[in-house]
């Protein structure tokens, strides 16, 4: 906080605690620290969890841990020209839906800021931020049929990324990274990881993890994955090649397909609650097409990722295109789009290497850099089935690129199919562009952030476009996140 906004908070006489201790070894040298505490009542929750107040001057403040109709004794710790930031210290008067935090970590990870609401009251909680926040964003009512599916509140997360501590004991030790700081915080079990993740976190062996490594780098962080099953694949930065196949490969079953990934790329974090939103993106796929506006020639699956939703809804088209920035993705973005989900007899992990082998054996002995996934320059489109084989199934495409620079580069002249799965940051703005611009006349569209979904909608609204279906998905309980599927048409 700067000197000015300080002295503003004392100016307003808040309840003011003065400590002061002794800097040990500088006899004499005494600290004074002031804390600056408040007793503001909370009036809702908002964006992010935290509880909104006001300070007598008229400023909003954010408190984190606050929850709406409580009043709490709160520090400060931000002061801005317009809004303040807090934290709850002291609960003066508590909500019936305040719980203890199951964590012993809580406030100290940075994760699950959450958990002090009753797990069974969160998704009510989280309904009422995003239908407020559609209204102040897009200036739009949600419909009153919005929901939010749910399933487990605890143990349910399937991905983790970890930083290696050390070993003691014989056990590794690993760490979450604190929010908004590069700290690392100790941890012994975490009760929103899957108990195969837990097992992992538990159980681990330095020798066999970073079996071929001369030395393990300083701060080394592991993305660890647990494919359903409680089967952990794992990946960190310098893993031998040789041992990539083996460790970090895993297969999910989905959607009546086995979705093919890699402990090092983006993939689903909630397993348990993935075929409901599978199961509304399918809904949507075919009301589509039903219904005339989109049509069954063109699925174009952008920011695919590893082609998770085109691989499970292929069979439907005649054409698929998936779209994806990450190079590493092309890879298996091939292998699940290869055909029906699978070959009887060769396992996820040969059909991987089959497809990078067949890449090498067309490109001559360097490869092609974008099965190596060492380039991320390539911008090419690969055409699986256009290269004189006939595809038994769909023509396939998987591209690595940016979506938007796709879009600028091809004209979609049809009504086409079309998913957008953006990052939190949402449509990069000349992919919406191009996306008003073309003749699509329906998307779905999956966000993990509701805020910036509601900005896309504003503009496809203002160029036309109406919501035709909105739901929810819990995927992130006990923290404030929530992932949302909206349906546009015009
Ligand atoms: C939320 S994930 C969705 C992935 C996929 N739909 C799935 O369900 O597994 C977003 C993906 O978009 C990719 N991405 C981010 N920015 C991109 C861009 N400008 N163009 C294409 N892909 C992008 C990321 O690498 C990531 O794989």
């Amino acid at each position: 906080m700067d000197l000015v906004a300080y002295l503003n908070l004392c100016s307003e006489r808040p309840d003011t605690r003065v400590g002061c201790c002794e800097i040990s070894g500088f006899s004499g040298l005494l600290c004074i620290f002031v804390l600056l505490l408040y007793e503001l009542s909370i009036e809702k929750l908002v964006q992010g969890g935290e509880g909104l107040a006001r300070l007598n001057d008229g400023r909003v403040c954010f408190v984190r841990g606050g929850l709406p109709g409580e009043r709490c004794r709160v520090e400060l710790t931000a002061g801005k020209k317009d809004f303040a930031r807090g934290r709850v210290v002291e609960v003066l008067e508590k909500s019936a839906d305040r719980v203890q935090p199951r964590c012993p970590l809580y406030g100290k990870c940075g994760g699950c800021s959450l958990q002090h609401l009753d797990s069974a009251k969160q998704v009510q909680y989280l309904e009422r931020v995003e239908r407020e926040n559609f209204k102040r964003i897009a200036h739009q009512e949600l419909p009153a049929d919005f929901k939010i599916y749910q399933a487990e509140p605890w143990g349910y997360r399937n991905r983790a990324r970890v930083v290696y501590l050390g070993e003691k004991d014989g056990r590794c030790r690993f760490g979450f990274r604190k929010q908004e700081s590069n700290g690392v915080v100790a941890i012994e079990n975490c009760p929103v990881l899957t108990p195969g993740l837990n097992d992992f976190l538990k159980n681990a062996k330095a020798a066999e993890i970073f079996k071929g490594l001369k030395r393990i780098p300083k701060d080394l962080e592991l993305n660890l994955f647990d494919d359903g099953t409680g089967r952990v694949a794992y990946y960190f930065r310098g893993m031998p090649e040789s041992r990539r196949q083996e460790c970090s490969v895993s297969t999910v079953e989905m959607g009546g397909k086995e979705i093919v990934s890699d402990a090092s790329v983006f993939f689903q974090s909630n397993l348990s609650l993935l075929p409901r939103l599978v199961q509304s993106v399918r809904e949507a796929v075919d009301e589509g097409i039903a219904s005339g506006a989109a049509s069954d020639e063109w699925l174009i699956d952008l920011f695919s990722g590893v082609g998770f939703f085109a691989a499970i809804l292929q069979d439907k088209f005649k054409r698929v295109t998936t779209v994806e920035r990450e190079p590493l993705c092309l890879k298996y973005a091939k292998v699940n789009l290869c055909g029906n989900g699978g070959v009887a007899g060769v396992s996820p992990a040969e059909r991987v290497a089959e497809a990078a082998e067949s890449s090498l054996s067309k490109q001559g002995q360097q490869g092609d850099p974008r099965l190596r996934g060492d380039d991320k320059k390539v911008v090419k489109e690969d055409s699986r089935w256009s290269e004189g084989e006939a595809s038994p199934f769909t023509q396939v495409e998987n591209v690595s690129a940016p979506a938007e620079d796709w879009l600028a580069k091809n004209v979609v002249d049809k009504p086409a199919t079309l998913i957008v799965d953006p990052p939190r940051t949402g449509l990069p703005p000349e992919a919406l562009t191009a996306i008003v611009k073309s003749s699509v006349n329906r998307l779905i569209y999956v966000s993990c952030d509701p805020v910036t979904l509601a900005r896309d909608f504003a503009k496809f609204s203002t160029a036309g476009f109406t919501l035709k279906r909105a739901e929810g998905f819990a995927f992130y309980p006990q923290t404030p996140h929530l992932e949302m599927m909206f349906v546009l048409a015009r």
